[in-house]
């Protein structure tokens, strides 16, 4: 099984898919990570040398390569991956997959943003709480069409990492 982690950036994607990981013994894969590696560059570098456009290719190129080759993975996505391309299709075609939208409310992922948006080149320019919330606001909205089409959905607001751990292994059952 591949197990597929959805959500807006700061929604703990990658918090959560490494304590999963562990507890199933899986692999955790992120795929920015994979991008950076094999770009020989970060996030920011990419989005600045390269633009988004080549950022957006290689993300459907690294997440194809993924779930077309490994197994017993827990894979992190980036904010935007469901959201371009045939990326969504790609994820939900795939009998390995299960995919689950972790789903975090605009506070919280405000309060988490503010202070961890200079490696995310989307939102690092953004220089007052006020815009934060109103970029988070209009891109959630956009955003969640797609989210939402994953298999299952996880309220994270208020949650523990182990609670949220435990949700998605009830479902796995
Ligand atoms: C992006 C989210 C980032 C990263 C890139 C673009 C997005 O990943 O892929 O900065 O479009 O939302 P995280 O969701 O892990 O921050």
């Amino acid at each position: 099984m591949i197990i597929v982690l959805v959500g807006y950036m700061g929604s703990g994607k990658s918090t959560i898919g490494i304590e999963l990981a562990k507890v199933l013994d899986y692999d955790f894969v992120d795929l920015d990570a994979v991008i950076a590696e094999n770009e020989n560059l970060s996030i920011p570098e990419i989005f600045s040398q390269k633009g988004e456009i080549y950022f957006r290719k290689k993300e459907t190129h690294y997440l194809k390569d993924i779930i077309s080759s490994k197994i017993k993975i827990v894979l992190s996505l980036g904010g935007g991956t469901p959201c371009y391309g045939n990326n969504m299709d790609l994820i939900m075609n795939n009998n390995s997959v299960e995919s689950f939208y972790l789903k975090t409310s605009i506070p919280e992922l405000l309060n988490r943003l503010w202070i961890e948006k200079q490696n995310r080149p989307l939102i690092s320019h953004i220089n007052s709480k006020e815009n934060l919330t109103e970029y988070i606001g209009k891109h959630l909205f956009e955003r969640s069409l797609f989210y939402s089409r994953s298999h299952h959905s996880i309220v994270t607001d208020g949650k523990m990492i182990s609670e949220i751990v435990e949700q998605i292994l009830l479902k796995l059952i």
